[in-house]
């Protein structure tokens, strides 16, 4: 018996949610084509997927759960172990694999199984950057151990659709099977999780092809009546590539809905966010409460006017549109702890400022880990005036509200930048242009819970269209288009 890793135990930090039974059959169906076939699962779980087929191998590296797969398939072979330091040493090779990878963020798929994975992968020619999530680096060596003509079958996340690791998995998957086919699936496959999944299936290991398949379907149940129907898209892999930055997520649209977003990107009259501005996050404190002062508070540490800026400290602050001094005024008067304790880093400090960092509250912000890795750890880095705060979380879109104030803002918004003073207005009312709306929906990507998230690169990307309405196509395409998305991120 393998054994390796000790016995993490949360669920969370191994990605261990169980895939219900119905799914784990219909995949060991698709994967398995004789009772000789020699079937792999690299995390195995509590071992029903290698139940299914007697001729199995699983892998494991919680030691419970690989009992109870031991107990569930007792015809099969279960490893003890980090998989990935399985896989660099094994000569066995497999017929398939089907399972439903651990979902570790980066945040903690970290260390040495990281380390091993990312390396094993860069062996195979695929390169994952550290940001990437276990999945996308579980299937690609799987796939690794396949004999010529194998295949795979696996749950995997939505997030396929956008996340940019999914990109260096489908480069490999298309590079090296003859078919590739994935499934959306909108209902929930683990109804109790916020994670929505869909399902990919890959065919003749040692081939390639220049399209991914492409099927939608309501909910996992029916899709096999769908693959008989053959209802796949073909989306070609240059286009995906080229015309929509790798994702998937555009070809949950109609045809006619994607080309009318390609036409009107391509207008000369309209521009990126991008184009015009620069996009990023606000400043980061260490320590929101030190830094954020009441009124109440300055007066009462008597701390100077220039020392002190008004700040959107998150998006709960911000009035629709325009910010203006009558708003930071509705603060002060709130006493709300709007304001930012900003002193440059060679400033002479008064007195009475030198008591509040030595206060107790500065005590403890100061060993706070943002506080102690900057000199002097008092002094806040990029505090800067927006043109805009742009809110990157939403239910239906993001806000956008202009900055009339000169006022600042935490990371918890995105701060825009106009290159020129020039198209203010021009971003304002294109806010509200249907186009504004499907971009929001193109380029940002999925949170769970019905959200849509827009990260700085993705919020770069959204399109300006001209003030006059576009000839592209009818408003109503573009809010048919936009109900699509927005049902697919369960925003109905
Ligand atoms: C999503 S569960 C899936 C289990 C099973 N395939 C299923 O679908 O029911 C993922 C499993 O991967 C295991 N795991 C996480 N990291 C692993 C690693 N580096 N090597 C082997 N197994 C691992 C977890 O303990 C968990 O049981």
């Amino acid at each position: 018996m393998y054994t390796h890793a000790p016995t993490p135990t949360l669920a969370k930090e191994n990605g261990a949610y169980y895939t219900p039974l119905a799914v784990a059959d219909s995949l060991v169906r698709f994967a398995v084509r004789t009772p000789a076939d020699r079937l792999l699962d690299p995390a195995c779980g509590d071992g029903r997927f290698i139940a299914l087929h007697a001729n199995s191998v699983g892998v494991e590296r919680d030691l419970v759960a690989a009992e109870k797969a031991c107990e569930r398939a007792p015809n099969a072979k279960v490893y003890r172990g980090d998989f990935f330091h399985w896989a660099e040493t094994t000569h066995e090779r497999f017929d398939c694999a089907a399972g439903n990878p651990p979902f570790i963020r980066y945040q903690l798929f970290a260390g040495e199984t990281r380390g091993r994975a990312l390396r094993f992968c860069r062996s195979l020619g695929v390169s994952f950057s550290g940001l990437t999530s276990s999945w996308a680096p579980f299937l690609v060596a799987a796939a690794a151990l396949l004999r010529q003509g194998g295949r795979l079958a696996f749950v995997v996340p939505a997030s396929i659709g956008h996340a940019p690791h999914a990109a260096p998995l489908i480069e490999y998957l298309v590079h090296h099977f003859s078919t590739v086919r994935i499934l959306a699936v909108r209902k929930k496959l683990f109804p109790h999780l916020s994670e929505d999944c869909w399902v990919l299936f890959a065919d003749g290991f040692g081939g390639a092809t220049e399209h991914i398949e492409f099927i939608q379907v309501d909910c996992f149940n029916n899709f096999e009546e769908r693959l008989a129907l053959d209802s796949s898209k073909l989306v070609p892999v240059r286009e995906w590539r080229d015309q929509w930055r790798s994702r998937l997520r555009p070809y949950l649209l109609d045809d006619a809905a994607r080309s009318l977003y390609l036409n009107a990107t391509q207008s000369k009259s309209s521009v990126r966010l991008g184009e015009i501005a620069s996009v990023g996050i606000g400043y980061v404190t260490g320590d929101n409460s030190f830094f954020h002062l009441r009124p109440s508070e300055i007066e009462h540490w008597r701390v100077p006017a220039e020392l002190i800026h008004p700040t959107v400290r998150n998006s709960r602050l911000l009035p629709s549109e325009v910010l203006s001094s009558s708003t930071v005024e509705d603060w002060r008067q709130s006493n709300q702890p709007a304001f930012l304790l900003r002193i440059p880093k060679c400033a002479n400090l008064p007195p009475t400022v030198q008591s509040y960092l030595n206060s107790t509250r500065g005590e403890k912000a100061r060993r706070a880990y943002k506080c102690r890795s900057r000199t002097p750890w008092y002094s806040v880095p990029d505090v800067r005036i927006p043109t805009f705060f742009l809110t990157y979380m939403s239910g239906e879109i993001p806000s956008l509200v202009r900055n009339d104030a000169a006022a600042t803002c935490t990371n918890a918004l995105h701060a825009v930048h106009l290159n020129n003073g020039k198209d203010t207005d021009r971003l304002l009312q294109s806010w509200r242009s249907p186009y504004l709306k499907l971009s929001c929906e193109i380029e940002g990507h999925p949170l769970g819970g019905g959200m849509l998230k827009l990260e700085p690169k993705e919020a770069a990307r959204l399109l300006i269209p001209p003030p006059r309405l576009l000839p592209f196509g009818s408003e109503a395409e573009v809010h048919r288009a936009i109900r699509t998305l927005r049902g697919w991120r369960h925003y109905d």
